[in-house]
């Protein structure tokens, strides 16, 4: 069945190659993922080579755990991996009809990204962003051919969550929608169609929740307290721990975005700006006021 809201499936295009814009945390585990579903070249980029040979590295490393445990031959594991590559350049992306981005979480430099990603690929390729948070219709303003981009919003940790957000935004046309979808389903993502709205719909809730949690805490109750508070709601994850897996910058990136959309019901931790300040990757580092140890 179709899922709601989404065109046509005849209008999709193949997916033949796929660029990665990034090697970081999520960028890393999306290339993982494409490569897996879609047996396709991957080609992952970044700032520097240090960066870029990390990310690879990552994808070489999770293919030979697949192969120890057994869920895919020894020959697929070099498969993959030979399809696998990274580059400074993003001429490297000629020829990819898919290029994700998962840049910085800043609306200028994912404009600038996309504009550079424009100068290689066809006028067909699409162009998508896993942002949490920023308009797609913003990102999408000062291309050439903005009718190619659309949200394509993973969440963390890739591989395991099924939900994936498909964001159409103003110029989205059929064809990328469809497109999008395809790759969804071929990911084996449970996708759903999301409004272009500040943080769409599950970083909306969940900003919400661990900002009323992490307020709490500015407002006096221990650290360890407010997380174990939230243990009545049986989460598979407690807030403070998820905090870590998003990363506290990622999460303090949202809450201003919120913030700034919504005033009255978003706020910004003055203990959390400190925390990510000092680039503090633990929240154990804090102490139990709150404060940054
Ligand atoms: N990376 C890759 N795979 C991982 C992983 C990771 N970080 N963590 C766990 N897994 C895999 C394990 O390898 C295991 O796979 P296999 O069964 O194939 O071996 C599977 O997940 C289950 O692992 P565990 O037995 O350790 O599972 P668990 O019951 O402790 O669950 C969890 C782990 C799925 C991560 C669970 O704790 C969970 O759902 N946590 C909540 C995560 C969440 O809410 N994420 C959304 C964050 S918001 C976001 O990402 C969006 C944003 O834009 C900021």
């Amino acid at each position: 069945k179709r899922p709601a809201g989404a065109p046509d499936r005849s209008l999709a295009r193949k997916v033949t190659k796929v660029g990665v814009v990034g090697a970081g945390l999520m960028a890393s585990q999306m290339a993982l993922l494409f490569l897996r579903r879609l047996h396709v070249p991957v080609v992952l980029t970044d700032i520097d080579q240090a960066r870029v040979d990390k990310g690879v590295g990552y994808v070489h490393a999770e293919v030979d755990k697949l192969a120890g445990k057994g869920r895919i031959s020894p020959d697929e594991a070099n498969r993959l991996k030979a399809l696998v590559s990274g580059s400074l350049d993003k001429a490297a992306f000629a020829d990819a009809d898919f290029v994700i981005e998962a840049v910085f979480e800043d609306l200028a430099v994912k404009q600038q990204v996309f504009a550079e990603v424009e100068e290689h690929v066809s006028a067909e390729a699409i162009l998508a962003t896993n942002t949490s948070s920023l308009s797609i219709t913003d990102m999408a303003s000062k291309l050439k051919h903005p009718e190619r981009v659309v949200g394509f919003h993973f969440f963390n940790p890739v591989a395991v969550m099924p939900l994936l957000e498909i964001v159409r935004a103003e110029q989205t046309d059929d064809a990328t929608l469809a497109t999008a979808f395809a790759v969804g389903k071929q990911l084996k993502k449970s996708s759903v169609l999301v409004k272009d709205a500040p943080a769409f719909v599950v970083n909306r809730l969940l900003t919400r929740f661990m900002g009323e949690v992490i307020k709490s805490v500015d407002e006096g109750t221990s650290f360890e307290v407010a997380d174990k508070a939230t243990e009545p709601l049986g989460l598979p994850m407690s807030p403070m721990i998820l905090l870590q897996l998003v990363g506290s910058a990622v999460a303090l990136h949202v809450s201003e975005t919120m913030h700034g959309a919504f005033p009255d019901r978003f706020s910004v931790s003055e203990n959390m700006k400190k925390f990510v300040a000092a680039g503090k990757t633990a929240v154990w580092q804090w102490d139990s006021t709150g404060a940054q140890t």
